[in-house]
């Protein structure tokens, strides 16, 4: 169970059994990163959320971390239902061992766990058009679910077209709040200097948020938990925005991308 003062805040805010679905601008952007830090806080802060990562290939690396977080509440077949040993797309994984996951199991998979608790977070595999299953894709899947979509995008050169690309197949597919979060990274250029205003330009309304480049051990469980504390005040205003539950930013449309991260690139050259 989360931590001690659960009865008191699920007394003071509204207990809105919500998901929020993590997919990304591709793979190794930063899922586990963000979905780890809003884990911790959210359960610090007395909410009783808990993450899954359904399908995976290769290794369980996210699973057994995320289940970290949760005080292994769950066991690990609960977190991560799909595995397949091949380091590939689930389908193409899935098939060398003769097996498929239909689209029904893989939803009842995330139903099932979210009658457990209040906010239940699902992480994603690669990008948002991975094959998942015959015939069907992340984008989906999770076009099954309610709930608020987060867009992971590591600040790097050319993270915008991806992101754009995901961000309309996202809008295509029908959903509404998309929320944007820049992990940013050790490149210094001038692409990640202008990415987060270029995205906060182009994806009106989608708020965009930054959260800083975390050092080379971003995903230890020790760097993660320092960090969700280190950053409490933006995970707030992250979860905030789409739940509601954190008393976040009131609209979704504001501008969240902290001005001073981009130089003043919009008025052009000087003289
Ligand atoms: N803010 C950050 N600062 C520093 N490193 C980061 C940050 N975010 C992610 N990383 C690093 O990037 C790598 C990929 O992160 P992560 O595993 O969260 O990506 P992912 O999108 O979940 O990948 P996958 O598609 O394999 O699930 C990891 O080494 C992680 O430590
Ligand atoms: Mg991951």
């Amino acid at each position: 169970m989360p931590g001690k003062n659960t009865k008191a805040s699920t007394k003071s805010w509204p207990v809105r059994r919500r998901k929020l679905l993590i997919t990304g601008s591709d793979t190794g952007v930063g899922k586990t990163v963000l979905t780890a830090l809003l884990l911790d806080h959210l359960r610090s802060k007395g909410l009783h959320a808990l993450a899954l990562k359904p399908f995976a290939t290769g290794d369980r690396a996210d699973a057994v971390l995320l289940n970290s977080f949760q005080d292994e509440e769950l066991s690990l077949a609960e977190v991560n239902p799909f595995f397949f040993p091949a380091p590939a797309a689930p389908l193409v994984a899935a098939r060398l061992v003769h097996q498929t996951v239909s689209l029904p199991k893989a939803r009842r998979a995330v139903e099932s766990m979210h009658k457990r608790c209040e906010l239940l977070l699902v992480e994603g595999v690669g990008g948002l058009l991975v094959p998942l299953g015959p015939a069907y894709t992340v984008l989906d899947w999770m076009r099954c679910f309610e709930g608020d979509l987060f867009l992971v995008v590591r600040n790097r050169l050319g993270a915008l077209n991806h992101t754009l690309l995901t961000w309309r197949a996202a809008q295509d597919m029908g959903r509404r709040r998309i929320v944007i979060v820049l992990m940013e990274s050790a490149e210094h250029s001038l692409a990640t200097r202008t990415n987060g205003r270029v995205l906060r330009e182009c994806c009106r309304p989608s708020p965009v948020f930054s959260l800083p480049f975390l050092g080379e051990n971003a995903s230890s469980r020790e760097v993660l938990k320092k960090s969700a504390k280190k950053f409490s005040k933006t995970l707030a205003q992250i979860a905030g925005v789409s739940s509601g539950f954190l008393g976040g930013l009131r609209s979704a449309g504001a501008e969240h991308f902290p001005r001073s991260s981009a130089s003043n690139w919009l008025a052009g050259p000087a003289g």
